[in-house]
């Protein structure tokens, strides 16, 4: 009897058909058939005799499970761009590489932003539900006023790979960019966009604010009540990146006073189990972290992160690493 000769992979999550597919042709492939959410201790034990773990962002890896993790895992091939889930200097110390999967997902992202900015400035959520109540009593020519996107100033923190994408598609609206980020980007790709070294000098400009920074020890919280309070009055804030950028207390106030005009938001602290006074006010527009649900943009992920498995397996440095 012969031994069976691939690498045993653990995938954490259900992936796209194709996927799959690829990962069963190419690797002893451990599959979550129904998508269940792995507990750490169920992670440590299927995790046993796996050369390598292929994570979403629903697992958590901290030190602590990496230190737990069996010898034989030499890698964590992520299907996300954001790795705030995986403990890097952790899995660093025990020699596991680390990689996750940027760029596939910019345009996916920026179009959810943009949809959450359009949808929390035009009052879509209490339109959407007029209608599926079926409260629709009259036009009116004085109800449900929104804000008009066009021509206004978008101040995006974190001007990387969507935040650039997202400028892009914002000015298809005449809308003005205006950036903060760690490094001003060269003029090519500024394209005319304004660069705020100090957050503190954005803030004021932006009449739409679209967070696309990663979550980090540096960005815990950084939209908080005392930076909400630098925005213009009526402002509206989206975002698709971590939830954990935002302090929710400060945000629902900044809502529920009228400071802001509106929230469009496809991520939270807490997931799924979000702050539960999002869900009470009329001026938020929520989506459930959807921001590369495509057909085309997960099939991508999914086969991004086998491109860089397939490299670590074969000894060649893969695309994106991360530690
Ligand atoms: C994914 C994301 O849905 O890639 C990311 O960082 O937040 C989303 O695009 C998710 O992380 C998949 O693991």
């Amino acid at each position: 009897m012969t031994m069976n000769s691939k690498p045993t992979v653990l995938v954490t999550r259900r992936l796209p058909q194709a996927v799959e597919q690829r990962l069963q042709r190419d690797y002893d492939a451990r599959l979550n058939t129904h998508d269940e959410v792995y507990s750490s201790d169920q992670l440590l034990e299927l995790a046993s005799g796996a050369t390598a773990i292929i994570p979403c962002h629903t697992e958590r890896l901290n030190a602590d499970v990496i230190a737990r993790l069996p010898a034989s895992v030499r890698a964590i091939c992520s299907f996300s761009v954001g790795y705030d889930h995986i403990d890097l200097a952790a899995a660093k110390k025990r020699g596991i590489l680390v990689t996750n999967t940027p760029d596939v997902l910019s345009n996916a992202t920026a179009e959810i932003a943009i949809l959450l900015m359009l949808g929390a400035a035009r009052r879509a959520h209490e339109g959407a539900r007029t209608l599926r109540s079926n409260t629709w009593a009259d036009w009116s020519a004085i109800g449900q006023l929104g804000i008009e996107v066009t021509g206004k100033r978008l101040g995006i923190i974190g001007m990387g790979r969507v935040g650039l994408v997202m400028a892009q598609r914002a000015r298809g609206f005449d809308m003005e960019i205006h950036y903060y980020n760690r490094h001003r980007l060269s003029p090519d790709l500024e394209a005319g966009a304004v660069f705020h070294e100090d957050l503190r000098d954005l803030l004021p400009q932006s009449q739409f604010l679209s967070i696309h920074c990663p979550a980090t020890p540096q960005t815990h919280h950084l939209l908080n009540a005392e930076r909400i309070a630098l925005l213009p009055d009526d402002a509206v804030v989206v975002n698709t990146a971590r939830g954990a950028v935002v302090d929710d207390d400060a945000l629902i106030a900044a809502l529920t006073s009228g400071k802001l005009f509106a929230a469009g938001l496809d991520v939270f602290n807490g997931e799924p189990n979000i702050d539960p006074r999002y869900r009470e006010l009329d001026n938020t527009f929520l989506l459930p972290h959807i921001g590369s649900a495509t057909r085309e943009t997960r099939d991508a992920m999914g086969f991004r992160a086998l491109d860089n498995l397939d490299a670590i397996m074969a000894g060649h440095e893969p695309g994106d690493r991360l530690a």
